[in-house]
Protein backbone atom coordinates (compact mmCIF):
# COMPACT_ATOMS: atom_id res chain seq x y z
CA UNK A 1 0.00 0.00 0.00
CA UNK A 2 1.36 3.76 -0.61
CA UNK A 3 0.95 6.05 2.20
CA UNK A 4 -0.79 9.14 1.63
CA UNK A 5 1.11 12.28 1.23
CA UNK A 6 -0.39 15.90 1.59
CA UNK A 7 -3.98 16.21 1.82
CA UNK A 8 -6.74 13.60 2.15
CA UNK A 9 -8.69 12.45 -0.34
CA UNK A 10 -11.81 12.51 1.02
CA UNK A 11 -13.09 14.72 4.20
CA UNK A 12 -16.27 13.58 6.00
CA UNK A 13 -18.47 14.71 8.43
CA UNK A 14 -21.38 12.72 9.79
CA UNK A 15 -24.12 14.17 11.77
CA UNK A 16 -26.03 12.01 13.59
CA UNK A 17 -27.31 11.37 17.28
CA UNK A 18 -25.73 8.41 18.31
CA UNK A 19 -21.54 8.95 17.20
CA UNK A 20 -20.82 5.60 18.66
CA UNK A 21 -22.84 4.27 15.58
CA UNK A 22 -19.93 5.29 13.48
CA UNK A 23 -17.05 3.42 15.20
CA UNK A 24 -16.82 0.90 12.80
CA UNK A 25 -15.57 3.24 10.33
CA UNK A 26 -12.23 2.90 12.92
CA UNK A 27 -12.03 -0.62 12.03
CA UNK A 28 -10.53 -2.77 9.23
CA UNK A 29 -9.73 -1.69 6.01
CA UNK A 30 -11.67 1.80 5.97
CA UNK A 31 -10.23 2.33 9.92
CA UNK A 32 -6.74 1.89 8.36
CA UNK A 33 -7.54 4.58 5.97
CA UNK A 34 -8.80 6.95 8.61
CA UNK A 35 -5.51 6.30 10.24
CA UNK A 36 -3.40 6.67 7.72
CA UNK A 37 -5.24 10.10 6.83
CA UNK A 38 -6.73 9.60 3.42
CA UNK A 39 -10.09 9.75 4.99
CA UNK A 40 -10.46 12.50 7.47
CA UNK A 41 -12.98 11.78 9.12
CA UNK A 42 -15.31 13.78 11.99
CA UNK A 43 -18.41 12.09 13.30
CA UNK A 44 -20.47 15.17 15.28
CA UNK A 45 -23.37 15.05 17.88
CA UNK A 46 -26.60 16.81 16.80
CA UNK A 47 -27.80 16.80 20.89
CA UNK A 48 -25.31 19.35 21.53
CA UNK A 49 -28.18 21.89 19.12
CA UNK A 50 -30.61 20.19 20.90
CA UNK A 51 -32.65 22.41 22.66
CA UNK A 52 -33.87 22.98 26.34
CA UNK A 53 -32.63 20.37 29.00
CA UNK A 54 -33.39 17.32 27.69
CA UNK A 55 -31.77 19.23 24.25
CA UNK A 56 -34.63 17.93 22.30
CA UNK A 57 -34.07 17.27 18.88
CA UNK A 58 -37.71 16.13 18.00
CA UNK A 59 -41.13 17.25 17.52
CA UNK A 60 -44.65 16.32 16.43
CA UNK A 61 -45.27 16.19 12.41
CA UNK A 62 -47.52 19.52 11.05
CA UNK A 63 -50.64 17.69 9.59
CA UNK A 64 -51.03 15.37 12.20
CA UNK A 65 -49.12 10.92 11.57
CA UNK A 66 -47.54 9.04 14.00
CA UNK A 67 -44.33 10.06 14.57
CA UNK A 68 -41.77 12.40 15.70
CA UNK A 69 -39.92 14.66 13.39
CA UNK A 70 -36.48 16.04 13.26
CA UNK A 71 -36.98 19.95 14.09
CA UNK A 72 -34.85 22.31 11.68
CA UNK A 73 -33.31 24.36 14.14
CA UNK A 74 -30.86 21.90 15.66
CA UNK A 75 -30.03 20.53 12.12
CA UNK A 76 -29.48 24.27 10.82
CA UNK A 77 -26.82 25.24 13.96
CA UNK A 78 -24.85 21.77 13.60
CA UNK A 79 -24.56 22.13 9.66
CA UNK A 80 -23.83 25.49 9.73
CA UNK A 81 -20.80 24.58 12.34
CA UNK A 82 -19.78 21.76 10.28
CA UNK A 83 -19.37 23.69 7.30
CA UNK A 84 -17.52 26.10 8.34
CA UNK A 85 -15.23 23.99 10.34
CA UNK A 86 -14.91 22.18 7.02
CA UNK A 87 -14.07 25.20 5.16
CA UNK A 88 -11.38 26.40 7.65
CA UNK A 89 -9.69 23.26 6.82
CA UNK A 90 -9.95 22.86 3.23
CA UNK A 91 -10.50 26.36 2.12
CA UNK A 92 -13.27 29.28 1.88
CA UNK A 93 -14.45 27.85 -1.46
CA UNK A 94 -14.42 24.27 -1.05
CA UNK A 95 -17.79 22.68 -1.27
CA UNK A 96 -19.46 19.85 0.49
CA UNK A 97 -21.78 17.39 -0.76
CA UNK A 98 -24.34 16.85 2.02
CA UNK A 99 -26.22 13.39 1.73
CA UNK A 100 -29.09 12.52 3.83
CA UNK A 101 -30.21 8.55 4.03
CA UNK A 102 -33.59 7.93 3.97
CA UNK A 103 -35.50 5.10 2.23
CA UNK A 104 -37.36 7.94 0.47
CA UNK A 105 -34.14 9.13 -1.35
CA UNK A 106 -32.41 7.90 -4.58
CA UNK A 107 -30.98 4.01 -4.65
CA UNK A 108 -27.14 4.66 -3.54
CA UNK A 109 -25.66 2.00 -6.46
CA UNK A 110 -21.96 1.29 -7.22
CA UNK A 111 -22.24 4.11 -9.54
CA UNK A 112 -22.88 6.77 -6.88
CA UNK A 113 -20.38 5.58 -4.87
CA UNK A 114 -17.96 6.27 -7.82
CA UNK A 115 -19.02 9.59 -7.92
CA UNK A 116 -19.07 10.16 -4.28
CA UNK A 117 -15.22 9.37 -4.12
CA UNK A 118 -14.59 12.16 -6.44
CA UNK A 119 -16.23 14.89 -4.53
CA UNK A 120 -13.57 16.15 -2.01
CA UNK A 121 -15.66 16.63 1.00
CA UNK A 122 -18.82 14.78 1.76
CA UNK A 123 -21.74 15.57 4.83
CA UNK A 124 -23.87 12.88 5.89
CA UNK A 125 -26.99 14.12 8.08
CA UNK A 126 -28.36 10.74 9.89
CA UNK A 127 -32.35 11.14 10.63
CA UNK A 128 -33.71 9.50 13.28
CA UNK A 129 -37.21 8.79 13.65
CA UNK A 130 -39.92 9.91 10.90
CA UNK A 131 -36.68 12.02 9.07
CA UNK A 132 -35.96 15.44 8.80
CA UNK A 133 -38.26 18.72 8.04
CA UNK A 134 -37.78 18.87 4.63
CA UNK A 135 -36.77 22.95 4.62
CA UNK A 136 -33.54 21.53 6.13
CA UNK A 137 -32.75 19.81 2.45
CA UNK A 138 -34.07 22.90 1.04
CA UNK A 139 -32.67 25.19 2.75
CA UNK A 140 -28.84 23.34 2.35
CA UNK A 141 -29.68 22.87 -1.40
CA UNK A 142 -29.78 26.25 -2.27
CA UNK A 143 -26.25 25.99 -1.34
CA UNK A 144 -25.05 23.03 -2.07
CA UNK A 145 -25.48 19.42 -3.93
CA UNK A 146 -27.89 17.92 -1.67
CA UNK A 147 -28.25 13.97 -1.96
CA UNK A 148 -31.31 11.87 -0.57
CA UNK A 149 -29.34 8.48 -0.74
CA UNK A 150 -31.58 5.17 -0.06
CA UNK A 151 -29.54 1.99 0.28
CA UNK A 152 -32.17 -0.24 -0.82
CA UNK A 153 -35.99 -1.24 -0.59
CA UNK A 154 -36.58 -1.61 3.31
CA UNK A 155 -36.73 0.73 6.57
CA UNK A 156 -34.32 1.19 9.07
CA UNK A 157 -34.37 2.41 12.51
CA UNK A 158 -32.33 5.57 11.49
CA UNK A 159 -29.76 6.48 8.77
CA UNK A 160 -26.69 5.60 10.26
CA UNK A 161 -26.56 2.00 9.03
CA UNK A 162 -27.05 3.43 5.45
CA UNK A 163 -23.90 6.26 6.64
CA UNK A 164 -21.32 3.20 7.22
CA UNK A 165 -22.33 1.65 4.12
CA UNK A 166 -22.05 4.80 1.86
CA UNK A 167 -18.38 5.88 3.37
CA UNK A 168 -17.11 2.23 3.34
CA UNK A 169 -18.73 1.88 -0.25
CA UNK A 170 -16.99 4.83 -1.08
CA UNK A 171 -14.06 5.06 0.61
CA UNK A 172 -12.61 1.75 -0.69
CA UNK A 173 -12.51 3.78 -3.97
CA UNK A 174 -10.17 5.95 -3.00
CA UNK A 175 -6.64 5.71 -4.41
CA UNK A 176 -4.52 3.98 -2.28
CA UNK A 177 -7.46 2.45 -0.03
CA UNK A 178 -7.30 -1.09 -1.47
CA UNK A 179 -4.08 -3.10 -1.68
CA UNK A 180 -2.97 -4.94 -4.15
CA UNK A 181 -4.90 -8.05 -3.02
CA UNK A 182 -7.56 -6.59 -3.71
CA UNK A 183 -8.97 -5.63 -7.29
CA UNK A 184 -11.62 -3.20 -8.01
CA UNK A 185 -11.79 -3.98 -11.84
CA UNK A 186 -13.19 -7.83 -11.40
CA UNK A 187 -15.78 -7.52 -8.54
CA UNK A 188 -19.39 -7.38 -8.40
CA UNK A 189 -21.26 -4.18 -10.12
CA UNK A 190 -17.98 -2.70 -11.35
CA UNK A 191 -18.63 -3.93 -14.81
CA UNK A 192 -22.45 -4.58 -14.48
CA UNK A 193 -22.58 -7.92 -13.84
CA UNK A 194 -22.06 -10.23 -10.55
CA UNK A 195 -18.53 -11.43 -9.94
CA UNK A 196 -18.19 -15.23 -11.39
CA UNK A 197 -18.31 -18.08 -8.68
CA UNK A 198 -14.34 -18.12 -7.06
CA UNK A 199 -12.72 -21.03 -5.03
CA UNK A 200 -9.36 -21.53 -2.95
CA UNK A 201 -7.22 -24.88 -1.82
CA UNK A 202 -8.25 -27.66 -1.70
CA UNK A 203 -8.99 -28.82 -4.86
CA UNK A 204 -11.49 -31.30 -3.57
CA UNK A 205 -13.48 -30.64 -0.56
CA UNK A 206 -16.04 -32.76 0.90
CA UNK A 207 -16.31 -34.93 -2.48
CA UNK A 208 -16.87 -31.52 -4.55
CA UNK A 209 -14.16 -30.54 -7.17
CA UNK A 210 -13.30 -26.90 -8.18
CA UNK A 211 -14.37 -26.94 -11.68
CA UNK A 212 -11.61 -28.42 -14.26
CA UNK A 213 -11.48 -25.11 -16.06
CA UNK A 214 -9.85 -23.34 -13.29
CA UNK A 215 -7.17 -25.86 -12.90
CA UNK A 216 -5.89 -26.67 -16.27
CA UNK A 217 -4.16 -22.97 -17.12
CA UNK A 218 -5.79 -21.65 -20.30
CA UNK A 219 -6.38 -18.20 -18.99
CA UNK A 220 -8.24 -17.01 -22.29
CA UNK A 221 -10.61 -20.32 -21.64
CA UNK A 222 -10.57 -18.97 -17.81
CA UNK A 223 -11.58 -15.93 -18.59
CA UNK A 224 -14.62 -17.22 -20.87
CA UNK A 225 -15.63 -19.41 -18.59
CA UNK A 226 -16.16 -16.47 -15.48
CA UNK A 227 -17.50 -14.31 -17.92
CA UNK A 228 -20.15 -16.82 -18.52
CA UNK A 229 -20.83 -17.54 -15.20
CA UNK A 230 -20.97 -13.91 -14.19
CA UNK A 231 -24.05 -13.71 -17.02
CA UNK A 232 -25.51 -16.96 -15.95
CA UNK A 233 -25.66 -15.61 -12.29
CA UNK A 234 -27.36 -12.42 -12.76
CA UNK A 235 -29.57 -13.39 -15.35
CA UNK A 236 -30.41 -15.62 -12.28
CA UNK A 237 -30.04 -13.36 -9.31
CA UNK A 238 -30.35 -10.15 -10.80
CA UNK A 239 -31.78 -10.17 -14.31
CA UNK A 240 -33.13 -6.01 -13.20
CA UNK A 241 -29.27 -5.57 -14.00
CA UNK A 242 -29.12 -7.33 -17.36
CA UNK A 243 -31.89 -5.20 -18.25
CA UNK A 244 -31.18 -1.44 -17.17
CA UNK A 245 -29.32 0.29 -20.15
CA UNK A 246 -27.34 2.26 -16.63
CA UNK A 247 -25.77 -0.88 -15.61
CA UNK A 248 -25.58 -2.76 -18.83
CA UNK A 249 -22.24 -5.24 -19.06
CA UNK A 250 -19.34 -3.96 -20.32
CA UNK A 251 -16.79 -5.92 -22.14
CA UNK A 252 -14.51 -8.31 -20.46
CA UNK A 253 -11.77 -7.16 -18.48
CA UNK A 254 -8.11 -7.79 -20.15
CA UNK A 255 -6.64 -8.42 -17.07
CA UNK A 256 -9.35 -11.72 -16.63
CA UNK A 257 -6.85 -12.85 -19.29
CA UNK A 258 -3.55 -11.99 -17.50
CA UNK A 259 -2.95 -14.90 -15.19
CA UNK A 260 -4.38 -17.74 -12.91
CA UNK A 261 -5.48 -15.76 -9.59
CA UNK A 262 -4.79 -19.05 -7.93
N1 LIG B 1 -33.11 5.25 6.73
C1 LIG B 1 -34.08 4.36 6.96
N2 LIG B 1 -34.15 3.45 5.99
C2 LIG B 1 -33.17 3.75 5.10
C3 LIG B 1 -32.73 3.18 3.87
N3 LIG B 1 -33.30 2.11 3.34
N4 LIG B 1 -31.72 3.78 3.23
C4 LIG B 1 -31.13 4.88 3.73
N5 LIG B 1 -31.50 5.45 4.89
C5 LIG B 1 -32.51 4.90 5.56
Amino acid sequence: MTAPEGAPELRVDVVTVFPEYLAPLRLSLIGRAVARGVVDLHVHDLRRHGVGVHRAVDDAPFGGGPGMLMAPGPWGDALDEVVAAGRAALGPAATPHLVFPSPAGRLFTQRRARELAAVGWLVIGCGRYEGIDERVLDEYGERFPVLPLSIGDYVLAGGEAAALVVVEATARLLPGVLGNAESLAEESHERGLLEHPAYTRPAVWRGRAVPEVLTGGDHARIARWRREQALRRTAERRPDLLADPEQRPGPAAREDTGGPRR
